[in-house]
């Protein structure tokens, strides 16, 4: 009987300009392949701390419960909202996008009642409707996404945050889209719980989510009623083996992700967050210029607009996957589409972590500017009629 072969992998090297995940910078590569320790070796216990130390610099946090839970950004949302949640518990969710919606769900599998504030896709949030939800509810928590990658809204946190705490919440923040690459002040701000993920502004491989929680999210939780339902994201535990000089043994960590992520925000400290986040400014401008030149439209409201991720309307005389695929095959560089309602209707552009960069909105800009030249040289060919058509 012949045995099927397998072939070595050889993954095609795409740009990835996406929603994320964005490309892995070379000395993050590196990290990968350093010889692999035991999760309690001495030196990965200092590996551990730096991490934490760094992490702390990049949410700018004094938080003592600053760590990266094992998972992808979803275990990072499921995490803080667990934590917090026991059954009855009413929390507001704050819903302009995809991301928003999933955190609805996670409140209602915790056993939660979520009270849904909500805001047309691609608009901020108001703080007077987060106040009336406040005002008409006993919500424990208020949860809100900063930069939603559905529709590349930034949110402003401040105001949403004095009144959480005027009515005496916790603000529960995913900053997964904005950690390294959006300004965002974890303390200044008095964000209670503010999680993350290593795969887009930190230029890392998906698998880690970073954590924060302050004294006072901690006080909430170590004094439940009943114990946290997901024994893995329980940060009362993982705290004892991420942040106690005894550490205790809780589950083996992806030791290499841990280096990789080390390495991604070491990047992070030697640039400098403030310098990043203006370089992240300045480039999502030029690329917004760029688009706005050559005739196409930004979906999201301007005064709002994330610095890692654009959503642009898709021209209702090309097909959303048409043109993705050419970038794709022919430029090797990979934009998302729409999430949800958005399918088919918007591209999602980002430029994060080590992509944000001067060349990258040059090729980017090239490539559709092509591409959309020759659908339209198609599209006229096919259709004979030229109405209302844009010719790049
Ligand atoms: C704002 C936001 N929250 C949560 C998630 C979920 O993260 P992950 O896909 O890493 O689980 C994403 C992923 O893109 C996101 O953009």
């Amino acid at each position: 009987m012949s045995r099927k072969v397998y072939s070595e992998l050889n993954p095609p090297q795409r740009l990835l300009l996406g929603a994320g995940p964005t490309n892995i910078d070379p000395r993050v590569l590196k990290a990968l392949s350093l010889p692999i320790v035991e999760h309690l070796d001495p030196y990965f216990m200092e590996v551990m701390d730096e991490t934490v130390e760094l992490l702390r610099y990049a949410f700018k946090t004094n938080n003592r419960m600053t760590l990266p839970i094992s998972g992808s950004g979803s275990a990072g949302m499921e995490s803080a909202l667990c934590n917090v949640i026991e059954s009855g518990d009413e929390i507001i969710v704050c819903i302009n996008g995809f991301f928003g919606e999933r955190i609805s769900e996670i409140v209602q599998r915790c056993g939660g009642k979520s009270i849904e504030v909500r805001a047309p896709w691609g608009r901020i949030i108001e703080r007077d409707f987060v106040e009336e939800a406040l005002a008409n509810s006993n919500a424990k928590a208020v949860a809100i996404v900063h930069a939603e990658t559905s529709t590349g809204i930034l949110q402003p946190l401040k105001e949403i945050s004095n009144v959480t705490h005027e009515y005496d919440a916790l603000l529960i923040v995913d900053a997964v889209t904005s950690l390294g690459g959006c300004e965002l002040f974890v303390d200044e701000w008095g964000i209670d719980i503010c999680y993350s993920a290593s795969q887009k502004c930190l230029s890392c491989p998906p698998g880690l989510a970073p954590i924060t929680a302050s004294e006072r999210a901690m006080n909430v939780i170590r004094n439940r009623r009943t114990k946290v339902q997901s024994w893995y994201l329980d940060l009362s535990t993982i705290e004892k083996y991420w942040l106690e000089s005894n550490r205790v043994y809780h589950h083996t960590a992806p030791i290499l992700l841990v280096y990789a992520l080390r390495e991604g925000l070491r990047l992070l400290y030697e640039e400098g967050i403030e310098n990043r986040w203006m370089r992240h400014k300045r480039n999502i401008q030029a690329l917004i210029r760029g688009l706005e030149e050559r005739g196409l439209e930004i979906f999201t409201d301007k005064a709002h607009i994330c610095p890692a991720v654009v959503a642009v309307n898709v021209p209702n005389w090309v097909k959303d996957e048409d043109i993705r695929r050419r970038l794709r095959e022919e430029y090797n560089i990979a934009i998302s589409g729409g999430l949800g309602e958005l399918k088919g209707k918007i591209w999602r552009i980002g430029l994060m972590g080590v992509n944000s960069n001067e060349k990258n909105v040059t090729l980017i800009l090239n490539a559709l500017k092509n591409s959309l030249k020759i659908k339209t040289a198609e599209n006229n060919k096919n259709l004979q009629h030229h109405t209302n058509r844009k010719i790049y």
